[in-house]
C-alpha cells in the first residue's frame, strides 16, 4: 500500500491485517512507543474536523513521531491562492506522510501525483473517507468477531455522507452481508455508488427503519449533511427524519449496536448513550488504534 485516498484501492485481505496490528496495539500499546521516531505527520484540513486530525496526531505522537500541519486553510497560503498541487508539494518536503481532508472530489488522488511521501485522505468532499471505514469495520469487528454474514442498516444522509461510500465498498469485499439502505428519498445513496456495489451486497431500500430494526446486526447512523445542500429549505424538510431513540431500539437484537462516525446532531438521543447498544464513542476511540496501525503500515512496509 503507498497511498490510502480510496477504501477501493486496498484488499480484503490488507484490511484484515490492518485490523489485527490494530488489535495488537490496541492490546499493548506501549510496545509500539518509539516506532516512528524521527517521522513528521503533516495533517492539512481543508474542512473542519474534531476526530480525524486529532486521532492522527494521537496515533503519530504515541508512535514517537511529531505533527504540523493546519487546521484551516484560511491561515495557510491558500488564501493567497495556493494550488492544492503546490501546497502538497511543499508539505510532502517538510514530512514523511500526509493526511488531506479536501472539500473537491478527486483532491486525494490529484494529491499523490504531486507527493513524493504517502498520502492519507482524511475525507474527500462527499465521495469517500476510506480511514473512517477501516475504524468502523475495526469496531465491527471487536465486537461480532467477524466482518461477513452481517445486516447492516445505514440510516440518515446516505447521499452526501462521505462515510457511507467507504463503508459500503468495505463491506462488498467480504461474503454475504446484506445492506438495508433507510433515508428520505431525497438523501438516498447515489447511482455511481449504487453502480460499484451492485452484484457484491445484497441491497434492501426504504424509509421504515423501525419495521426492520429487529433483524439488523447493527445501524450506521450518520448526520444530515448540512453544509453540503443546495439551500436551507431542503436541509430543513429532512434534517430530523430520524431521530433514533430508547423505543427505537426496544426492539432489537440483544447484541445489536449502534454506530456513527459523529459529529452527532439530532439523530441519535441522548438517552441512547447510556445503552448497551450504543457503540459511538468507542468507535472513535478505535480510531486512534487503526491510524497507528495505517502509519505503521505506510511508513514502514
Ligand atoms: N468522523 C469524522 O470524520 O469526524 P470529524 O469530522 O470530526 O473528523
Amino acid at each position: 500500500m503507498e497511498h490510502l485516498v480510496s477504501i477501493r484501492d486496498i484488499t480484503k485481505d490488507e484490511i484484515e491485517k490492518l485490523i489485527n496490528q490494530a488489535l495488537r496495539i490496541e492490546k499493548n500499546p506501549s510496545e509500539f512507543v518509539g516506532r516512528l521516531k524521527g517521522k513528521i505527520l503533516a495533517t492539512l484540513f481543508y474542512e473542519p474536523s474534531t476526530r480525524t486530525r486529532l486521532s492522527f496526531e494521537s496515533a503519530m505522537l504515541r508512535l514517537g513521531g511529531n505533527v504540523l500541519g493546519f487546521a484551516d486553510a484560511k491561515i495557510s497560503s491558500v488564501k493567497k491562492g495556493e494550488s492544492i498541487a503546490d501546497t502538497i508539494r511543499m508539505a510532502a518536503s517538510y514530512s514523511d506522510i500526509i493526511v488531506l481532508r479536501h472539500f473537491l472530489e478527486g483532491s486525494g488522488r490529484v494529491a499523490t501525483e504531486f507527493s513524493d511521501v504517502p498520502v492519507i485522505s482524511g475525507g474527500t468532499g462527499i465521495q469517500e473517507h476510506p480511514s473512517q471505514a477501516l475504524l468502523d469495520v475495526y469496531t465491527i469487528y471487536k465486537h461480532f468477531g467477524r466482518l461477513s454474514n452481517l445486516k447492516v442498516g445505514l440510516v440518515g444522509d446516505l447521499r452526501y455522507g462521505r462515510t457511507i461510500p467507504s463503508l459500503l465498498y468495505t463491506l462488498a469485499k467480504f461474503d454475504n452481508n446484506v445492506v438495508y439502505l433507510f433515508s428520505p428519498r431525497e438523501l438516498r445513496v447515489r447511482m455511481s455508488v449504487m453502480n460499484d456495489i451492485q452484484n457484491k451486497l445484497e441491497v434492501h431500500i426504504g424509509e421504515d427503519l423501525d419495521k426492520h430494526i429487529d433483524k439488523l446486526d447493527l445501524i450506521y447512523v450518520t448526520r444530515v449533511q448540512k453544509e453540503r445542500f443546495p439551500d436551507e429549505a431542503s436541509y430543513e424538510r429532512v434534517k430530523d427524519f430520524y431521530v433514533i431513540d430508547k423505543d427505537t431500539v426496544s426492539k432489537a437484537k440483544d447484541d445489536f449496536i449502534i454506530l456513527h462516525p459523529l459529529p452527532r446532531v439530532n439523530e441519535i438521543a441522548y438517552e441512547v448513550d447510556k445503552t448497551p447498544y450504543a457503540k459511538y464513542f468507542e468507535q472513535a476511540k478505535n480510531g486512534v488504534w487503526m491510524r497507528m496501525a495505517l502509519l505503521l503500515t505506510l511508513l514502514e512496509e
